[in-house]
């Protein structure tokens, strides 16, 4: 999707990050979309999509047989036809075969977006008015499901993001990387897994996140050479937590996490400081985040993603930043950039760092 760039300065920003959906949004995209996403969202917890991506036609009797005996295959089949409604599947055979449109094979490659908002963040949209009364708070009584927000991360990964990583890190000599954020520990499974004699460490504060890390970890063969770790990098960063396992980490990298890290204003100014310290032996910081899209107010068009990412974080208090404020902060820790690169998802950097 994007082209890397080996230089830092004078990036282009990819065309889709404009985005092609209209705004003013009209009433009727606006209700469609909403039904839309649960169905896209409900498909991929379902499996359906996969299916379709490992073959287009696929035999609903049978996948309902697959369900187990509890499937209510009615159900099943009104929630496809509202797929092929949307034009992301063709009923064929008196409805009892779905065949996958070109739009479904746009919907496979970017549901993580899906699976990320509906099923991460539905809660926290949902409740957005008790948020602002203060009825409700997020964090206490308005939860988002972690595991969702890790899953959707780790699909969107595969998508496509991961050939720019790959390409990135062919230049970047490591031999224990610790990734920062880890969601699923899908990341550093498959960066490890494909560099022989490396070792790896993902580090994440979410315990169902953990808990599918290790399961990640042992489906790609890599228990032993990756360790999923349970722990907040705020207290890393901050409180010395597992000093000894990351004395030995010398590439350290870190997708979607930033913002969270510099969240809070007291801590902002120190925070890179404070991660290069808890990583002493680290020389190379490999970070991506996404970034406040600059005139957000006056676009004519939206881009997949941007309005739901920062709905999300204004809901759960946690201020975003523009590329130049990353860049600022980046400079005070003394991390040079070495290649910036568009990352993917919308208003997404990569960089790769130099500390000095
Ligand atoms: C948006 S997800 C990105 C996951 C993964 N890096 C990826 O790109 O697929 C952010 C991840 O950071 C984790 N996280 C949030 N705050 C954290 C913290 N303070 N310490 C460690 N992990 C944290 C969340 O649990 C979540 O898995």
């Amino acid at each position: 999707m994007t082209a890397v760039h080996d230089r830092t300065t004078d990036l282009a920003t990819p065309a889709d990050w404009a985005g092609a959906a209209p705004a003013p949004i009209g009433v009727d995209h606006a209700f469609n979309g909403y039904v839309a996403g649960t169905v896209i969202n409900a498909l991929d917890r379902l499996g359906v999509w996969e299916r379709l991506a490992a073959a287009p036609l696929l035999d609903l009797r049978a996948l309902a047989v697959d369900l187990g005996p509890a499937v209510r295959e009615r159900v099943l089949r009104e929630l496809v036809r509202a797929a092929a409604t949307c034009g992301w599947v063709r009923l064929q055979e008196d409805g009892d075969t779905a065949l996958l449109t070109s739009a479904g094979q746009e919907i496979i490659r970017m549901r993580g977006y899906f699976t990320w908002g509906v099923g991460g963040y539905n809660e926290v949209f949902a409740q957005a008015h008790r948020i602002v009364t203060g009825e409700g708070a997020f964090g206490t009584d308005v939860l988002r499901d972690e595991a969702m927000v890790a899953l959707g991360s780790g699909q969107n990964d595969r998508s496509f993001m991961s050939g720019t990583l790959d390409e990135v890190l062919a230049d970047v000599d490591f031999s224990v990387l610790a990734d920062l954020g880890s969601g699923i520990s899908a990341r550093v499974s498959r960066v490890v897994g494909e560099r022989p004699g490396t070792r790896g460490l993902g580090l994440d504060i979410s315990a169902p996140a953990t808990e599918l890390g290790v399961r990640t970890i042992a489906e790609a063969g890599l228990t032993g050479r990756v360790e999923a770790i349970r722990t907040d990098v705020l207290d890393v960063c901050h409180r010395d937590a597992h000093r000894d396992k990351l004395a030995q980490v010398d590439t350290v990298m870190s997708f979607f996490l930033l913002h969270d890290l510099l969240a809070d204003p007291v801590t902002r100014p120190h925070t890179f400081t404070r991660l290069r310290e808890a990583f002493p032996a680290a020389r190379t910081f490999v970070l991506a985040d996404t970034m406040l899209r600059p005139d957000a107010e006056n676009s004519a068009s939206l881009p997949v993603f941007s309005l739901g990412y920062e709905l999300a974080h204004a809901l759960m208090g946690v201020p975003l930043h523009t590329k130049e404020t990353y860049e600022e902060l980046f400079a005070a820790a003394g991390l040079v950039p070495r290649r910036i690169v568009p990352f993917g998802t919308p208003h997404s950097w990569l960089y790769v760092l130099e500390a000095r």
